[in-house]
């Protein structure tokens, strides 16, 4: 046997195993696929992203060897971009706001990436216009410096349909299911998947509570997905179905999924297979495919911590809970779906 011998953690990137969940969870005969992103070498789908936005730049010109790279954000994507400038050779400045965890800036700086803070919220009272505007006066400050700009960057989606695509396109299933918070992962890879599977079906997912879906934001305690707006990079109308699932029903099945299967997965992977759950219960749905943005070692201090769920009022839900609030779902779907069908 050879072993393949890689000389970067770029290569590390991509080609994420296919797991077959099996689970009582899911109805018999039916088939649930996850595609476990939490095993790119940062821990997140955010990899793939930073890597499509870092190469897209280089190759037309607009960043090179050396350069300066400069993106707002406190989570997945800032941790994959600080792997890829200490690998890569590029100087990084993260604008965070003071809302970032500790964890997440000993994990930038550990990189070696410079982190602003910004510490004046904007007229809105967030931080998210501040954010921007520093990134702005830093551009200004460094010429020739690039910013990834996730959100609005058609670099983020073009990548994932030419690229991330391609690792979906011979996995046979009735349906793909993702969640969206710049939209550019999900939405690339359905694009890219269409081209050849056109009636492969789409579900893009969410928590409740944001934004992109078109419905009034309220907090939620999830991360990485979702927003209170919606981002230029999201295109809902790639999507067949779009789902929102609440922090509880997330939440109570990433716990439950941790016990019964071993696998420590993020709250957004929970809204995802919430979803997948639900799908699989229409009769027209026997296989879908799942994409788990991330692990569970990002929320050991938030919803795996007990003490935490109890500061925030959230009560986990058994598996027989969890089966109603399934079964519910998908009456409730199939209800929505059978009066779309008939507009
Ligand atoms: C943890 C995490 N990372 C990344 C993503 C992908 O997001 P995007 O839509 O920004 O590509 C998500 C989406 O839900 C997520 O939850």
């Amino acid at each position: 046997m050879t072993t393949h011998t890689i000389c970067s953690v770029t290569d590390l990137i991509g080609h994420t195993p296919l797991f077959s969940l099996q689970h009582p969870l899911i109805p018999a005969n039916k088939k649930l696929l996850l595609k476990l992103e939490q095993f790119n070498p940062n821990f997140s789908v955010k990899d793939r992203t930073a890597l499509g936005l870092i190469q897209t730049a280089m190759n037309s010109g607009k960043l090179h060897p050396g350069g300066t790279v400069i993106e707002s954000t406190s989570g997945n994507l800032g941790k994959s971009l600080a792997m890829l400038s200490a690998s890569m050779g590029f100087r990084l400045i993260v604008v965070v706001d003071p809302k970032v965890s500790h964890n997440s800036l000993n994990w930038f700086k550990s990189y070696g990436a410079e982190v602003e803070v910004v510490s004046t919220p904007d007229v809105n009272g967030g931080y998210q216009k501040a954010r921007i505007d520093r990134v702005k006066a830093l551009l200004e400050k460094y010429p020739g410096a690039y910013w990834t700009n996730q959100y609005d960057n058609p670099d983020n989606p073009n990548y994932h349909e030419m690229i991330t695509s391609q690792e979906f396109i011979n996995i046979p299933v009735d349906m793909m299911l993702g969640s969206v918070s710049t939209g550019g992962h999900f939405g690339g890879i359905v694009k890219g998947v269409k081209k050849v599977h056109p009636k492969t079906l789409s579900m893009a997912c969410d928590v409740a509570g944001s934004a992109i879906f078109g419905e009034p934001f309220h907090p939620y305690l999830l991360n990485g997905l979702g927003l209170s707006w919606k981002a230029q990079n999201t295109d809902l109308a790639i999507f067949d179905f779009l789902n929102n699932v609440s922090d509880q029903d997330a939440i109570s099945l990433c716990r439950l999924l941790a016990r019964d299967i071993g696998l420590l997965l993020g709250g957004s992977s929970g809204v995802v297979i919430f979803s997948a759950l639900v799908a699989l219960r229409l009769p027209e749905i026997n296989s879908v495919l799942a994409i788990t943005p991330d692990s569970g070692i990002n929320y050991l201090e938030q919803f795996y911590d007990d003490d935490w769920l109890v500061e925030k009022g959230v009560i986990p839900l058994s598996k027989e809970q969890l089966e109603i609030r399934l079964s519910c779902n998908a009456d409730k779907f199939y209800e929505e779906m059978i009066i779309h069908d008939e507009i």
